[in-house]
């Protein structure tokens, strides 16, 4: 699977390199006392739609998805892209892929992430004096190439589901 997702020709095609794992390192550290507010808003809001809610029937279970969402943000941004990291991307697909979850929701939810990402980059620059510049550009690159990857695991299940059907 890993090098069927060609992972050295995305990150060369994406631009990532040592000044990106730099800059997302520095914003992961400075947005990190945040994020748990950032993750409390985004179920909140994911949670008022009836079709996300009926996805997660255990609400008991979201402070565990809580847990989880933030271990693959923290992942994403400490990530070297290592064979580590492409299981994880993959585990995660799959998981969602399992319970039914429609690729486009993955993506509203990585939309409602990226807003929160930006605007945190701006208000910590304009504290910290970041180059906020870089910065968006490294969460641009390491969000959209995960987004990426999850997609081609969904649509790898897709062409296996079909073809299966086909038999
Ligand atoms: C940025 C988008 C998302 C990320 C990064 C993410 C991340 C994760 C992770 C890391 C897991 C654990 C996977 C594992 O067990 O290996 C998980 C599980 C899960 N996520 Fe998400 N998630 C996202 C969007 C959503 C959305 C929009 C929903 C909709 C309700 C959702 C519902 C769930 C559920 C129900 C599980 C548990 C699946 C199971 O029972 O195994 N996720 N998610």
């Amino acid at each position: 699977m890993k090098t069927s997702l060609d992972l050295k020709l995305r990150l060369e095609l994406y631009g990532i390199n040592q000044e990106t794992y730099y800059h997302a390192g520095v914003f992961w550290h400075a947005i990190l006392p945040e994020f748990d507010e950032i993750i409390n808003r985004f179920y909140a809001h994911i949670l008022e739609h009836q079709k996300f809610r009926k996805l997660i029937p255990d609400p008991a279970k979201i402070d565990h998805l809580k847990v989880r969402q933030k271990a693959h943000w923290d992942r994403l941004f400490n990530s070297k892209f290592d064979d580590d990291y492409v299981r994880q991307v993959i585990a995660t697909a799959e998981a969602h892929i399992k319970i039914r979850m429609p690729a486009y929701f993955y993506m509203a939810a990585y939309s409602i992430f990226l807003d929160e990402l930006h605007a945190a980059a701006y208000r910590i620059a304009l504290l910290e004096g970041n180059d906020v510049i870089a910065t968006v550009k490294a969460i641009n690159k390491v969000v959209i190439i995960d987004m990426d990857l999850t997609l081609s695991v969904y649509m790898k299940e897709l062409v296996s589901l079909n073809s299966s059907q086909a038999r």
